[in-house]
């Protein structure tokens, strides 16, 4: 077997940044270096592209979160004063005649949100993870529930917030009290990690926490608060037929009042449970429900989709395209319920970026993967 060059792409300007620094880290030692070369590429805040032959030191004084036990620890990353790599333009990074699969380690917009991949499909780089439509679709969480509602997939009830919306306060107040009531939920429409999440329990707090969604984007949604168990769902491809499969159910249970980025991030902030506990039925239902999300927006190679659960009553909160990749995160820990170990994980989800790209040059004879035979142009 040929040995595959395989760009690992992360950082970039999104509040997740330091998350995916520490998905790409991991990806990195994970990667097995027999079959792979390996080319790290952070991306700075600023859009720099450089590459980094050499992840240790980093020099970026940037928070990056660290393995720690069971979670990930924000720990500020010290500059050993080596040399700064130098930035290179993104087509020389990821070039087609020095990249086979471009490893996507980036969470939330710029990277997740099918930015990234409309690049790599100009450039026509093979790419882990969703296309570019499905990226976008999952990243903004009111498109995404407008396709699951259409597809009979339950959602929490919910209002949508824009500006010219907000204008009129008092009316929103007023459609809160009367169709959500409190707790309620208020997030940004397109972020992750839980950033800028809050439970509201009453009114008066109601306006600082949607003002503080709205620093992350033109829309916010507020939700009705499920109480109930927090499961999610690994979904990957089946590695012969291609089609999504659900990994055993994870239940998180937070140390907080939800699964807040602390809870997410911080040493002993949550516990995973695997298999979640939850009846058989419940199980089968969440791992379809969360296979049909998937595909209601085109998902492909990998996902996680949040849900809770009340009683037999199930609600996808999310659908998240690039969950968080570290050793003993969601995703790799529901795939090592099913016996697949942390780098063989890696293979299939790269076996599934080669598998679309083989299936585009097929379909497209124009696509740009479709003249894979000169490296050197
Ligand atoms: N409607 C809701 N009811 C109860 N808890 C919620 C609700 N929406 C979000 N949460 C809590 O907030 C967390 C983050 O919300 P989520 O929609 O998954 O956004 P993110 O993309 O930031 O992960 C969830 O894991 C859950 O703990
Ligand atoms: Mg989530």
């Amino acid at each position: 077997m040929t040995r595959l060059r395989i760009a690992v792409l992360m950082g970039g300007p999104s509040p997740e940044r330091d998350v995916s620094m520490a998905t790409g880290q991991e990806i990195v030692a994970a990667l097995d270096p027999r079959q792979y070369d390996i080319l790290p590429v952070e991306i700075t805040k600023e859009g720099h592209w450089l590459p980094r032959p050499d992840l240790t030191p980093l020099t970026t004084g940037n928070a990056a979160p660290r393995q720690r036990g069971n979670a990930t620890t924000i720990e500020r990353v010290v500059s050993h004063g080596s040399r700064l790599p130098v930035p290179v333009s993104f087509e020389q990074a990821v070039a087609r005649d020095h990249v086979d699969v471009a490893f996507i380690a980036m969470h939330g917009p710029y990277g997740e949100d099918g930015t990234v991949q409309g690049l790599l499909e100009l450039l026509g780089i093979p790419y882990t993870g969703s296309n570019v439509l499905a990226s976008a679709l999952a990243m903004d969480k009111l498109r995404s529930r407008q396709l699951f509602e259409w597809h009979r997939i339950p959602v929490p009830g919910y209002l949508s917030v824009t500006a010219p919306v907000w204008r009129d306060r008092d009316r929103v107040h007023r459609q809160v009290a009367q169709e959500l009531g409190y707790p309620c939920v208020v997030k940004p429409n397109a972020a992750g990690s839980s950033i800028g999440v809050s439970l509201v329990r009453e009114p008066a707090t109601l306006d600082p926490a949607v003002e503080a969604a709205f620093a992350y984007g033109p829309m916010v949604l507020i939700e009705e608060y499920v109480s109930g168990t927090e499961i999610t769902c690994g979904i990957i491809d089946d590695p012969i037929t291609g089609d999504p499969i659900a990994l055993p159910l994870i239940e998180v249970v937070p140390n907080a009042e939800f699964y807040n980025y602390q809870a997410k991030y911080a040493t002993g902030g949550s516990e995973h449970i695997v298999p979640a506990r939850v009846s058989a039925q419940v199980a089968q239902q969440a791992a379809a429900l969360a296979v049909r999300a998937h595909q209601a927006l085109g998902c492909e190679g990998m996902s996680r989709v949040d849900m809770i659960t009340r009683g037999v009553d199930i609600v996808v909160l999310e659908v998240n395209t690039i969950p968080g990749m570290t050793a003993t995160s969601l995703l790799p820990d529901a795939a090592k319920a099913a016996g697949i170990k942390f780098p063989e994980l890696l293979d299939r989800i790269i076996r599934s970026a080669l598998r679309r790209s083989r299936q585009q040059s097929t379909q497209s004879p124009r696509s740009p993967q479709s003249s894979q035979s000169s490296r050197s142009t």
